[in-house]
């Protein structure tokens, strides 16, 4: 097995753009740096980049506006993330952005839209979104429930920032045709398009991997079967990169199915310094 850990100073995340409207666990901000080293080590850009696990989507996002890829095609199999994701798809970002700064965020009216049922799209999307923004550590898995006191004591508020989220759907307007949103199974993807050549794979699964309990708690899909994920892997004519938490199992795995693995130190929202696993058929250029 070929592991190295790359200790450059870890990423300071202030430094990127932050594209997503949404606060996601497990959010790949931090992975933009190396991701941008990765297509630069390229000699052809690449057409296509799928996310087959999107999340939050900010890989997606970044290759689409900083032009590194010229469609992506994001994945996800949660539904309350997909109604934004759809959205967005559907030319109703601008609508969000108006939705969101027009809205008094107060806890009653907060409830009173959660409460709502029988919603149309769009305004499934507004409701995800301010769970996400209001709900702890913005969480959207069953059992997740409004932040406490929140940053600076200032509670359900402290993590509402109207008018930068209403800029980021207002760009995400932007940049929509180049991008397409499929609710369906990652692994599904992987299997379709794993014949073509010119196609990027940026695959963050959830973290369930050697009994790990973090993807259980923080997303409402956590079930995979990561034997199959690697099998899968394997198959890809062009070329992809996995980001999983730094467990022994999930090395096991890499090395059976002859992968590379590299560790980045990131520090996660807590200021804490950790390492993230990252494996690929070949990492030299990191
Ligand atoms: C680690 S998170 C991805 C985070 C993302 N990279 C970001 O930057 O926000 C994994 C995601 O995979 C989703 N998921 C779980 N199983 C899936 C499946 N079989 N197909 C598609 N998505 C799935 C979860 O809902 C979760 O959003």
């Amino acid at each position: 097995m070929s592991e190295s850990v790359c200790r450059p100073k870890p990423v300071n995340v202030a430094s990127v753009p932050h594209r997503s409207p949404f606060r996601y666990p497990g959010g790949k901000t931090w992975f933009v740096p190396a991701f941008r080293k990765w297509i630069s080590s390229m000699q052809n850009k690449p057409s296509l980049l799928i996310e087959p696990f999107a999340g939050g989507g900010t890989i997606s996002l970044t290759a689409v506006s900083e032009h590194l890829v010229q469609h992506a095609i994001m994945v996800e199999l949660d539904e309350e993330i997909a109604a934004v994701w759809h959205s967005i798809s559907n030319g109703d970002g601008d609508w969000l952005a108006k939705r969101i700064l027009e809205f008094d965020l107060t806890k009653e009216n907060v409830t009173h839209e959660l409460q709502k049922t029988d919603v149309d799209l769009k305004e499934k999307a507004f409701q995800t979104i301010l769970k996400n923004r209001t709900f702890h550590g913005g969480i959207l898995a069953e059992g997740a429930g409004f932040v406490k006191h929140g940053e600076n004591g200032k509670g359900l508020r402290s993590r509402w920032y109207p008018a930068t989220l209403a800029k980021r759907f207002s760009n995400l307007n932007q940049i929509a045709k180049d991008i397409t949103f499929l609710q369906k199974d990652g692994l599904k993807i992987i299997e379709e398009y794993a014949e073509h050549e010119d196609v990027l794979f940026f695959i963050d699964p959830p973290y369930t991997a050697g009994g790990k309990k973090a993807g259980k708690r923080l997303y409402r899909h956590f079930e995979l079967d990561h034997e199959q994920l690697f099998r899968l892997c394997e198959s890809i004519k062009g070329n992809f990169l996995m980001t999983y938490d730094n467990a022994d199992e999930v090395k096991l795995l890499a090395s059976k199915h002859g992968f590379q693995t590299r560790l980045i130190a990131m520090n996660n929202t807590h200021h804490a310094t950790m390492e993230e696993l990252v494996i690929g058929k070949e990492l030299s250029w990191l």
